[in-house]
């Protein structure tokens, strides 16, 4: 497989290109419209070809390039069932395999931080070193997790995918979060259960008091950004 991490330093958003080497086939996951020329230019320096962009959740705090990529390449564009987006050619629910040339990608879905976030598995036999490959989306950040305050957030539903979905991935799996602020570009499920501060609770109930005392300001991008990503990035 081809590999690539895309940083937009305006929202600290990670974007991620993943290339099938046999077919040529790509897709990538949380686009952000700003970097869309960029990521236009990387997939076409690769020799990929964009089949699929996919977002793991409604982003609130960066619009999506989904709409510019599959005006530019044709590509198709899914999200959750749960989203609310009105231009996606195809929604997802948690067991489908997304299929990209020879790699097929695992769909979780990890309500909480929206209740349209989803996390997408590549197992160790489709990654290049081995180690099966984890994109969390918002829902596992690396020395944190996403806030459950707004868009239909639940605390309760993100303990319940933390601890019983995406803990129970093998300790080696590689995690790829949506977003990191403090400069970390990846984790592995081993090192977070050991040093993530959220991780770091003995019950449900612990978890939701730790999520409801966090007083956190609405992010600046907010009320642009969310009716811009219901329809794919078009900008209202
Ligand atoms: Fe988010």
């Amino acid at each position: 497989m081809i590999f690539r991490q895309i940083f937009d330093p305006d929202s600290s958003t990670y974007s991620y290109l993943i290339g099938d080497k046999s077919s040529g086939a790509a897709l990538l996951i949380d686009s952000v419209l700003e970097r869309t020329d960029q990521t236009l230019q990387l997939i076409k320096q690769l020799n990929l070809n964009l089949t699929l962009a996919i977002d793991t959740h409604t982003h609130a705090d960066h619009v999506t390039g989904l709409g510019a990529l599959r005006d530019a390449t044709g590509c198709k564009t899914m999200m959750g069932r749960e989203s609310l987006a009105n231009c996606l050619s195809n929604t997802f629910v948690d067991g489908d395999h997304l299929k990209v040339g020879n790699l097929r990608i695992e769909v979780i879905y990890c309500p909480g931080h929206t209740d349209d976030s989803y996390s997408f598995y590549l197992h160790e036999s489709q990654s290049d070193n081995n180690q099966p490959m984890l994109f969390s989306g918002d829902t596992l950040l690396i020395r944190g997790t996403g806030r459950t305050d707004f868009q239909n957030g639940s605390a309760e539903h993100q303990y319940n995918s933390l601890f019983n979905r995406l803990l129970k991935l093998p300790d080696n799996t590689l995690v790829y979060p949506a977003h990191d602020y403090k400069g970390w570009m990846v984790s592995s499920i081993s090192e977070e259960k050991r040093h993530n501060p959220r991780l770091q609770v003995n019950s449900r109930d612990e978890y939701i008091a730790l999520m409801d005392g966090l007083d956190l300001p609405n992010p600046k991008m907010m009320d642009i950004a969310v009716p811009a990503n219901q329809s794919c990035g078009d900008i209202l």
